[in-house]
């Protein structure tokens, strides 16, 4: 029998192998590797950016079939400025042509797009689309896409640290009452679960100052793959590693059973 359940998982597609009950909440993923894939075909970086937003589709769309609720994707870093001009300006394009064509895409799959980070450092254009876009799938309720723009984890826990040294100033609250709790409500991912599993593509192995916070008990999973190569079977496997984890927070093995 145990020879015949080998067999059967040895013939089961990666896609079939998840178990649907034990999906990660949400998942983040650091989408790094677009310059070197276009290096590696004699092509100019924003080529790989180019491509990078097709990898982009094939997470989403993995992502929104499995039922995944919560998908996070570093698009801009508050260091990301900091590039050549083109390729900045190359990157905002990027981002209004995919947000006008994939509305419709968001739309018919019933999900919700939210951005986290200095929104308003954005060019004008990108800003408007991307509160159209926020606005017109505020009601869809089957996954929620959070692209991180100018977006910075130190960035966003000094706003956190602002904003309640303020309030007490103020008397609206006390010292002794801030707590996690209230350090998630202050964080632009506010309306987002912890992260449970972060995925980062292209071999680099750091976090990068991404979601500092909000992933102290994710799983991390990287991959050689560099990001516009990233296809759904690269989730699934990413998936399958993070379900065959033992995810203790802090407890031991025999307390979690
Ligand atoms: C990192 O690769 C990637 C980025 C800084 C940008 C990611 C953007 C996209 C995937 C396309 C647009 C996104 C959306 C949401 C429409 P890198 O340039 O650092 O690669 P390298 O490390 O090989 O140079």
């Amino acid at each position: 029998m145990a020879a015949d359940r080998v067999i059967a998982d040895f013939n089961m597609s990666l896609k079939d192998q998840i178990v649907k009950e034990k999906l990660p909440n949400h998942v983040a993923i650091i989408m790094d590797g677009n310059g070197r894939w276009a290096k590696q075909k004699g092509l100019v970086r924003v080529m790989g950016h180019e491509n990078g937003t097709k990898a982009v589709r094939e997470a989403v769309e993995a992502s929104a079939e499995l039922g995944i609720k919560n998908l996070t994707l570093y698009a801009f870093s508050t260091e990301n400025w900091k590039r050549p001009k083109l390729e900045v300006q190359t990157l905002m394009k990027l981002l209004v042509r995919s947000l006008k064509k994939e509305i419709k895409t968001l739309q018919d799959n019933n999900i919700k797009l939210s951005a986290i980070g200095c929104l308003k450092d954005l060019p004008n254009k990108a800003y408007e689309e991307l509160q159209d876009v926020i606005e017109k799938t505020k009601d869809n309720t089957n996954m929620t896409l959070t692209l991180a723009l100018s977006y910075g984890s130190r960035e966003e826990i000094v706003k956190v640290i602002k904003e309640l040294s303020l309030k007490v100033k103020n008397n609206i609250i006390s010292p002794e009452s801030i707590d996690e709790s209230i350090i998630n409500k202050h964080l632009y991912t506010q309306n987002l679960p912890d992260v449970d599993l972060l995925i980062r593509t292209s071999g680099e192995q750091r976090i990068s100052n991404f979601l500092l916070w909000q992933i102290a008990y994710a799983e991390l999973y990287f991959t050689d793959i560099l990001w516009p190569d990233f296809k759904k079977e690269n989730l699934y496997k990413a998936l399958i590693t993070y379900q065959n984890r033992e995810r203790r927070f802090g407890k031991t093995s025999e307390q979690l059973t």
